[in-house]
């Protein structure tokens, strides 16, 4: 039997990690879980000052970094991988967080909507994948894996009652690319999966929540929301050696609200 400690099995220790959008919300639940479980993270987002910020607090559990990008622009997501990749040659975690949704009635949804949002939330993941490919493929062995971790949505499992027309599209596209991307890179020694998140408290949420927050835990079969620990767990899991033999997988971590749905 091999000789694996509960421990190692989700040890990151050596381990170096990009989290995008990690400077609040679900991105700093995973970013603060990967610096726990002993990875160097860099964390990304548009604002320098939420950067900093967000580098000081997280800076309590590990060895950090903030690098501000627009990632909504390819050449953005250029300049933050090759900052990445001057940092270190191996690239060992990616994981795909940072992400928009725009809220607004059929009638008036605008075109904008749908570039702003697909732009940041499907094609900066495949950008960032392309521009850090070779930094994955130096860190990946047939042993252990580098990770690809795409931030999805329930959003795209099941359909929201608000209208999100680009958002939920453009998260049911990324877990499709996810499949793909998944066949493709498995023979390299890179994993690819998706996580699709039920709700959990983050500015993108806060009005959901405060408006029918309790009426989502009440509905949903564990009764209540998100918590940091859960998005932690989950990300932990998929970039350590317990999570190396899974790829091409959509993980939903809802409480059970998207897949017990009731067709009535
Ligand atoms: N919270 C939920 O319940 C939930 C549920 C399902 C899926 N998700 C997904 O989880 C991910 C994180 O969502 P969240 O709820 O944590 O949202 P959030 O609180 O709004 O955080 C979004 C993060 O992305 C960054 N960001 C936004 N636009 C960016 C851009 N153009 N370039 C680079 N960074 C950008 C933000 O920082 P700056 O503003 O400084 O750029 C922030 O760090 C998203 O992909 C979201 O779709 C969330």
């Amino acid at each position: 039997m091999a000789d694996t400690t509960h421990s190692d099995l989700f040890d990151l220790s050596g381990k170096y990690a990009l989290v995008t959008g990690g400077t609040r919300g679900i991105g700093m639940m995973i970013a603060r879980g990967l610096l726990q479980a002993g990875a160097r993270v860099i964390i990304s987002s548009r604002k320098a000052e939420a950067c900093a910020e967000a580098q000081r607090l997280l800076s309590e559990f590990g060895d950090v970094q903030a690098i501000p990008a627009d990632l909504s622009r390819h050449d953005e997501c250029q300049r933050l991988a090759a900052l990445v990749k001057a940092g270190s040659e191996r690239l060992d975690i990616l994981v795909n967080n940072a992400g928009a949704m725009w809220r607004e009635p059929l009638e008036t949804f605008p075109a904008e909507a749908w570039d702003a949002v697909l732009d940041l939330n499907l094609k900066s993941p495949f950008w960032l994948v392309q521009a850090l490919l070779p930094a994955l493929r130096g860190a990946g062995t047939d042993d252990d894996p580098a990770r690809i971790i795409n931030i999805g949505s329930i959003a795209a499992v099941h359909v929201a009652e608000a209208p999100n027309y680009s958002y939920a599209s453009s998260k049911a596209a990324l877990h499709q690319l996810t499949r793909v991307l998944a066949r493709e890179l498995g023979p390299q020694h890179i994993t690819v999966n998706a996580v699709a998140p039920g709700v959990f408290p983050s500015q993108m949420m806060a009005a959901t929540i405060d408006a029918i927050g309790d009426t989502i835990a009440a509905k949903a079969p564990l009764r209540r929301l998100g918590r940091d620990d859960d998005m932690a767990g989950v990300a932990v899991f998929l970039a350590s050696r317990a999570g190396s033999y899974l790829t091409g997988t959509i993980i939903p971590v809802d409480g059970g609200t998207a897949t017990t749905a009731s067709g009535t």
